[in-house]
Parts: C-alpha cells; structure tokens; sequence
C-alpha cells in the first residue's frame, strides 16, 4: 500500500494541481494533499479556506484527502506513514529549486523520495501567483482554475 503525499501551498489550487493530483491518484493507493499553513508567508487564501476548496475539488477521487501541515514536510510524511512526495514539473526553472528541496528532505529523512511528474503541457506556465494576478485584472479564469475556485477569488479579490 503506497501513500502518497502532495504538499503546496496551494493558494488558491489551480487546475494543474488538479491534473497532478488526478494522475497521482490513479498511480498511489492513497494521495494526502497537504496544505502548508505557513505562518512567514502571507497567503490570499486563510489555510481552512484552501483546505475546503482542495477538498471540493478533490470530491470525486475516492482515495484523495486534504489536511493541513505546519513545520517541516518530512515530519508530516512521517506522521501520516508515507515515504513518497509528489512534486510537479513545469519548467526547467522549477528544476533548482525542486531538487534542492527533494535532496534536502532526503537528507533529514532518507526514507523519504520525492517523485517528480512533468505537468501537462497546457499547465505548463500555470501557477496560483499567475491566476490571482489575472484575476485583480479581470481576466477570465476557466482555463487554469476550478469553477469553484472562481468565485471564493472574485469574493476575495472584491474583499482586498
Ligand atoms: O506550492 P509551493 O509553495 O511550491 O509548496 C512548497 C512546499 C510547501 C512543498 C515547501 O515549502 C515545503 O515543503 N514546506 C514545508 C517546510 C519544509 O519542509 N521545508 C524544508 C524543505 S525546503
């Protein structure tokens, strides 16, 4: 039985999360979305929001579940019993920063592997900075974010 953890931020989750938490989904026995209530950064999204969208979206897929971590990613892989880390791959600029990250998880955690899937082409250039840039500026967001999605950031962009 593989459990699998997908951690991000995920503020707000776009649909090329939702492609690599599909593909990881059919791959793994078990996916746990873990969504980093990081105290340093300062999201649009409060962590119960983001956790209650990833959890709509991610309704369909009977062996997905979303929780909230603080502190560091291996101590919650560790804590749930998995030993695999899911990241996705858009660019090669994401490359340095991915590596180091997995290298750096697998030296406090060597049980731990990160596994790396490239993400469709059509998300290639997608991120959540991306979309909540477009939608300050009115542009439409079908394409890159969950119906869902859509309305809790046009509330939240209205609410700024
Ligand atoms: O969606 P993001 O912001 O690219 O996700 C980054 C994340 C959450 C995977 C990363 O920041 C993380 O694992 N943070 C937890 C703290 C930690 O374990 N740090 C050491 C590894 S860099």
């Amino acid at each position: 039985m593989i459990k699998a953890i997908y951690p991000g931020s995920f503020d707000p989750v776009t649909l090329g999360h939702l492609d690599i938490i599909e593909r990881s989904a059919r791959m793994f026995d078990q996916v746990i979305v873990g969504v980093l209530n990081n105290t340093a950064k300062k999201p649009l999204f409060s962590i119960d929001e983001r956790v209650i969208m990833l959890q709509n979206v991610v309704s369909h897929l009977e062996n997905v579940t979303v929780e909230a971590f603080g502190g560091l990613l291996v101590d919650f892989a560790r804590i749930k019993g998995s030993n695999v880390i899911v990241r996705g791959l858009r660019a090669l600029t994401d490359f340095d920063v991915e590596m180091q990250m997995a290298q750096s998880n697998r030296l406090v955690a060597p049980e731990v592997d990160t596994v790396f899937l490239s993400t469709s082409t059509e998300y290639s250039f997608l991120s959540s900075s991306v979309v909540k840039e477009y939608a300050r500026y009115g542009v439409t967001l079908e394409e890159f974010v969950p119906g869902s999605v859509i309305e809790r950031l046009k509330e939240k962009i209205a609410e700024e």
